[in-house]
C-alpha cells in the first residue's frame, strides 16, 4: 500500500446546512479531521505484479477494478436489453430561435409483461452533419430544461395530461433549470444537447418494484440481488442505451458524445462512463461520495450517509462498507482510472462540503498514474487548485465558486474542455 498524504496544515471548517434539495445531515468538518489513510494500489495487481504499461493495465488490473466495482458498489446488470423501437414525437427544423433542429423521441423496452419508454430530447446545432453531442440526464423533467413551449412532458402535450399527471408533472415548471442547461450556449458552440428524465428508467425511491429492474426479475423476485444493480447502475445503463440509440440516429455523431451529469447524476455519469467505452467524454458536476470523492476521507457525506438516505442507489453489497471504509477494496480514485484514456473532467464547487471538493480533487490526482500509461496529461499538481481556476489536461478538474450546483461558467469550462479534446 502507498501512503497517500491528506492532511493539510490549514484548518477549513465548513458548516454544512440542511437543504430543501436533500436531506443533507448538519455537520462540521474541517481538513484537520480528515483520518489518515492508504488508498487501495491503482497498478498492483491482485497477484501483486506490478502494473506498468497500459496493455497489462487493460488486460489484468482494468479488469479487476471494473469486477470490485461492480459486485461491491453499484451492482451488475442481470442481463442484456435494448430498445425495440424508437418512435418520434416530435421533429422542428426552427427550434432555438432557429438555431436548432429538435427532435423528441420515445425509446420503447419490453420484456415479459412489462415496459418502459425512455423520452429522448435533442436539440441539434442547425447545418452541422453529425453534431457532437453532450447527454445527461435531467432531474425535472425534459420540460424544465428550456421554456420552449413544444418541449413535451413526460412525451405528451398537456392537452394529453390527465389531472393526477398535471399535478405530478407541473406543466408550469417549463424551463424552471433552464440556467442548469444552457441549451442555446451549448447549440451556439457547435454542440447537441440530449437530455432524459432519469425517473424514466427507474424512480428515484426505495421501491424496485417499477422502472427498469422489474423486467429483469426471476420468477417471484421482488428485489435485486445483493451483488445486482441499485438505481444510479439502472440509470447508467440507461445512458448506454441512448448511446445504442444514437448509433442508428444519423444526425449524432457516436463517437463524439459527451456524458455529463451533476450530483447523483454526476455518479451515474462516471459509472456509465468507466462501464461503457463508447462515450468519448465524461463530465462528473458536483458529484461527492460514490461519485469522485474518496470514501476514505469521510469529510461531509459518508459512505454510512449515503446509503441509509438512499439506501436504493448502490448494491445491497456496498451497505457493508458503512464506518468501514477501509475495507473497501476500491476508492473513488479507480473509478476516475477506468475512464482512461478516455477525457474525464471533475468540477467541484466551494460551497459544497458536503461533496468534499478536495476529495474529489485529490481522487483525479491518484487516477493520474494510469492517465501516464497512456502518455496523458492527468493532474500535475498537488494541491486543490484556486477557485475558478480550471485544468484542461485529459483529467480536467475545477473548483467553481458557489454552492452545489451548475452554472454557465461550469458549461464554458466543458464547452473549451470538450473543443480541446474531441477529434
Ligand atoms: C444528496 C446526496 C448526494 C447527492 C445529492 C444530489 O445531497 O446526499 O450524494 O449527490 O443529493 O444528487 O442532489
Amino acid at each position: 500500500m502507498r501512503s497517500f498524504i491528506i492532511s493539510i496544515p490549514f484548518v477549513l471548517s465548513f458548516i454544512i446546512n440542511s437543504s430543501a434539495q436533500s436531506k443533507r445531515s448538519t455537520t462540521i468538518k474541517t481538513e484537520a479531521l480528515v483520518p489518515k489513510f492508504n488508498l487501495p494500489e491503482l497498478l498492483i495487481s491482485e497477484n501483486g505484479s506490478q502494473i506498468n504499461t497500459k496493455e497489462t493495465w487493460e488486460q489484468i488490473r482494468r479488469p479487476e477494478i471494473l469486477e470490485l466495482f461492480t459486485n461491491q458498489v453499484y451492482g451488475k446488470v442481470p442481463g442484456k436489453l435494448t430498445f425495440h423501437k424508437a418512435v418520434v414525437l416530435d421533429y422542428s427544423e426552427v427550434a432555438l430561435g432557429n438555431k436548432a433542429i429538435r427532435k423528441q423521441v420515445a425509446l420503447h423496452f419490453e420484456k415479459g409483461s412489462k415496459s418502459i419508454e425512455m423520452i429522448v430530447l435533442m436539440y441539434l446545432p442547425k447545418g452541422v452533419k453529425n453534431a457532437p453531442v453532450f447527454l445527461g440526464y435531467n432531474f425535472s423533467g425534459n420540460h424544465a430544461v428550456h421554456a420552449d413551449p413544444a418541449i413535451l412532458i413526460s412525451g405528451k402535450t398537456v392537452a394529453q395530461l390527465s389531472p393526477n399527471e398535471l399535478a405530478r408533472l407541473k406543466p408550469d415548471s417549463r424551463g424552471k433549470r433552464n440556467s442548469r442547461w444552457q441549451a442555446d450556449k451549448i447549440v451556439a458552440a457547435g454542440y447537441g444537447l440530449v437530455t432524459v428524465d432519469y425517473g424514466d428508467v427507474d424512480p428515484d425511491k426505495n421501491d424496485f418494484s417499477d422502472g427498469i429492474h422489474a423486467l429483469f426479475y426471476e420468477e417471484n423476485q421482488t428485489n435485486p440481488e445483493p451483488h445486482q444493480w441499485g438505481s444510479l447502475a439502472a440509470w447508467a445503463w440507461g445512458m448506454s442505451r441512448v448511446m445504442d440509440y444514437f448509433e442508428t440516429e444519423t444526425l449524432v455523431d457516436e463517437n463524439s458524445v459527451i456524458l455529463f451529469g451533476h450530483s447523483r447524476l454526476g455518479k451515474t455519469a462516471l459509472w456509465a462512463g468507466a462501464s461503457d467505452s463508447r462515450f468519448s467524454i465524461v463530465i462528473s458536476n458536483n458529484s461527492g461520495c460514490g461519485g469522485a470523492a474518496l470514501s476514505r476521507r469521510r469529510f461531509g457525506e459518508k459512505v454510512s450517509d449515503i446509503n441509509t438516505n438512499f439506501p436504493h442507489w448502490f448494491a445491497k453489497n456496498f451497505h457493508q462498507y458503512n464506518e468501514n471504509e477501509l475495507a473497501l477494496p476500491i476508492d473513488q480514485h479507480m473509478l476516475i482510472a477506468l475512464i482512461a484514456p478516455r477525457p474525464v473532467y471533475v468540477a467541484s464547487a466551494s460551497l459544497d462540503p458536503w461533496a468534499d471538493p478536495n476529495g474529489e480533487f485529490l481522487s483525479t490526482k491518484a487516477a493520474t498514474s494510469v492517465y501516464e500509461l497512456y502518455g496523458k496529461k492527468g493532474i500535475e499538481v498537488d494541491r486543490q487548485p484556486a477557485v475558478n481556476t480550471p485544468i484542461h489536461n485529459t483529467i480536467g478538474y475545477h473548483l467553481r465558486e458557489g454552492k452545489h450546483n451548475v452554472t454557465a461558467y461550469d458549461w464554458d469550462q466543458y464547452i473549451q474542455f470538450s473543443n480541446l479534446h474531441l477529434n
